[in-house]
């Protein structure tokens, strides 16, 4: 867990100390070449090098995949790291001294670790249970699930023997019964009789984080009895909203396949995990929430698939349909994967072993075909059902997967994909209409305006943002840039390092992709007369197009004969005219 406080000082002080060609370097081989070094890009395959790195404003970028960013955002993408992290890498491989936490991040720190001490020591508590004669029933439980004796221990199954205080007894001798409750290891009843164990009678296993901290049990009853499942409740260092059952080991192998299988059941994943399908993960008894899509996301990278393996039932079905349109929303593309009736993949492992799984695996069934599935033949019938996914593929975040969706789906029903488009474009949740189809050219004017920002003066940068109206730029990631550069500016100490720390400010990732890609970019040289010309033409545009929408205001103040309105606007007008000219 990190939680170190991240102040600009220290980022800045990490960023100047950490040297991106020498980062770089240790993964991929680099040549000079002008201004740039190149190489084969990381992040894909690829035989001719489309990887360049500006060392002098330490930024990379690659043509081939369109990713790029600083040396943080290389760190995070290619360790599959969060930035809080990346930073912290980073600092320790240059030597750079990060701060003492604040108090609150200390007090949270120290609770937490409370917290993970008493779980480590309840989860030695469950194991030595399990390896004693009272943990007969969960080990023939496990064998009967297929689990080997040599794999137990790698799992860290456990049993809570079936009493009321064993644990607690355990626990309180050296802790107090405020923490164990806290950890949820207790249940203290409501009318304040004593407490008492919350796991009895079950076979453990832990939870952990995806860095492999435990963070919680879950546990299966032995014998009948309800619930079936139990796990820990939510703390401070457990939520489930965010919480993926065996990312800790699906990580890598979900980076390096670029694939994640989520799944139901608790054992589902982890009798996976035994036959060796280890990108996968479950959710926690609840719905995929977009938190979890967002952390699959950034495991899996943009090219990234999801198999939703869910059961082969009504309600399964259901939550593959929830949890396609949240990871559509995130970003991720999803297919499934459907399994023999009435069965769920532990089933399937177990009745009818790991090869049939495995085969099952390279069939994935396409979304779209598994959300069609059920439509009527029958051409009419057939389309009105089938736009009702409209809304469904047009929630898609990423622009490329968008737009295969909708063709796909046109095609199914013999539509135009314009006719998804406008099905698909009420306004969703929050109102945010998305209309991204493809990129347009950039406006003449405005990439040019991106690479001067990056390249000239303070002075000269003070000045463009003094002139140029934000609001009268087309393309939204450079309106959004020019907005945040203005930010930027107003910081002490921005001046170094301003391509970075405009990036680093910028919460747009595509913006953050098109300064890198910009600043890659082989393009002359910025001199004063270039960034007037280019200016000048800019600034013009910009008169031209606020003098035109000043056209109707004129037209209107003359109906209504208000003659100090149209002094006004027309003296406005000829000042846009004067000004344009004078730049
Ligand atoms: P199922 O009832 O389908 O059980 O619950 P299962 O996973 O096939 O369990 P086995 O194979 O009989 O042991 C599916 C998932 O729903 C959650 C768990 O995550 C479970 O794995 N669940 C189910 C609970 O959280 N609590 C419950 O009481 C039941
Ligand atoms: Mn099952």
């Amino acid at each position: 867990m990190v939680d170190a406080d991240l102040n600009r000082e220290v980022i800045s002080r990490v960023r100047e100390a950490a040297d991106l060609v020498e980062v770089v370097s240790e993964h991929v081989r680099l040549r000079k070449r002008g201004r740039t070094w190149e190489g084969l890009c990381p992040f894909h395959e690829e035989k001719t090098p489309s990887f360049s790195i500006d060392s002098e404003k330490g930024l990379y970028y690659c043509f081939g995949c369109h990713q790029g960013g600083d040396v943080f955002k290389f760190v995070m993408q290619l360790e599959h790291l969060n930035f809080p992290e990346a930073v912290e890498r980073l600092a320790a491989r240059f030597g750079v001294q990060l701060p003492p936490k604040s108090p609150q991040a200390q007090k949270r720190r120290e609770e937490g670790e409370r917290l993970r001490v008493l779980l480590e020591e309840a989860q030695r508590f469950f194991v030595d249970c399990f390896e004693d004669a009272e943990g007969a029933s969960g080990r023939s439980e496990l064998e009967r699930r297929g689990f080997v004796k040599e794999t137990w221990r790698e799992f860290g199954f456990g049993f809570a023997p079936d009493d009321w205080r064993r644990l607690l007894d355990h626990l309180a001798r050296r802790h107090p019964e405020g923490t164990i409750i806290e950890a949820g290891l207790a249940v203290r009843p409501e009318g304040g009789t004593a407490p008492y164990d919350r796991f009895r009678n079950r076979l453990t296993f832990p939870i952990r984080s995806g860095d492999g901290t435990l963070i919680a049990f879950g546990g299966r009853i032995l014998g009948d009895g309800e619930p079936k499942y139990l796990n820990s409740p939510e703390s401070s260092i457990f939520h489930k909203r965010s919480t993926l059952f065996c990312l800790d080991r699906a990580r890598r192998p979900m980076a390096d396949a670029g694939r994640a299988l989520v799944v139901e059941g608790y054992f589902d994943c982890l009798s996976l995990h035994r036959v060796g399908v280890v990108n996968v993960v479950a959710t926690l008894g609840t719905a995929l929430t977009s938190e979890h899509a967002r952390l699959l996301r950034r495991r899996l990278g943009s090219d990234g698939l999801t198999l939703l393996c869910y059961d082969a039932d009504e309600a399964g079905r259901r939550a593959a349909g929830t949890g396609a349109r949240v990871l559509l929303e995130a970003g991720v593309e999803t297919a499934v994967l459907v399994l023999p009736s009435g069965m769920d993949p532990d089933d399937v492992i177990r009745e009818r072993g790991a090869e049939v799984f495995s085969e099952l695996l390279k069939h994935p069934t396409p979304l779209l075909e598994f959300l069609l599935g059920d439509l009527p033949p029958e051409p009419a019938r057939r389309r009105r059902a089938g736009l009702q996914l409209a809304t469904l593929v047009c929630s898609a975040s990423d622009p490329a997967l968008r737009q295969n969706l909708v063709e796909e789906l046109a095609r199914q029903l013999y539509l135009r994909p314009r006719e998804i488009e406008e099905h698909g474009r009420q306004p969703r949740r929050g109102g945010v209409v998305q209309q991204v189809v493809e990129r347009t050219p950039l406006p003449p004017g405005e990439r040019e305006l991106v690479r001067i920002l990056l390249e000239c003066s303070g002075t000269w940068r003070k000045k463009i943002i003094d002139l140029v109206q934000p609001e009268l730029i087309e393309d939204d990631r450079i309106r959004h840039l020019l907005e945040e550069a203005a930010v930027v500016m107003g910081r002490e100490g921005s001046e170094a390092a301003f391509a970075a720390e405009l990036l680093r400010s910028s919460a747009d990732p595509e913006a953050s992709s098109l300064v890198a890609e910009v600043s890659n970019a082989p393009m002359p040289e910025i001199t004063d007369e270039t960034i007037r010309v280019q200016l000048r033409a800019l600034l013009q545009r910009q008169a031209r197009e606020r003098a035109r929408r000043l056209g109707p205001q004129i037209d209107a103040a003359e109906q209504r004969g208000d003659a100090e309105e149209l002094d006004r606007l027309l003296a406005e007008k000829a000042r846009l005219r004067r000004d344009s000219a004078e730049i």
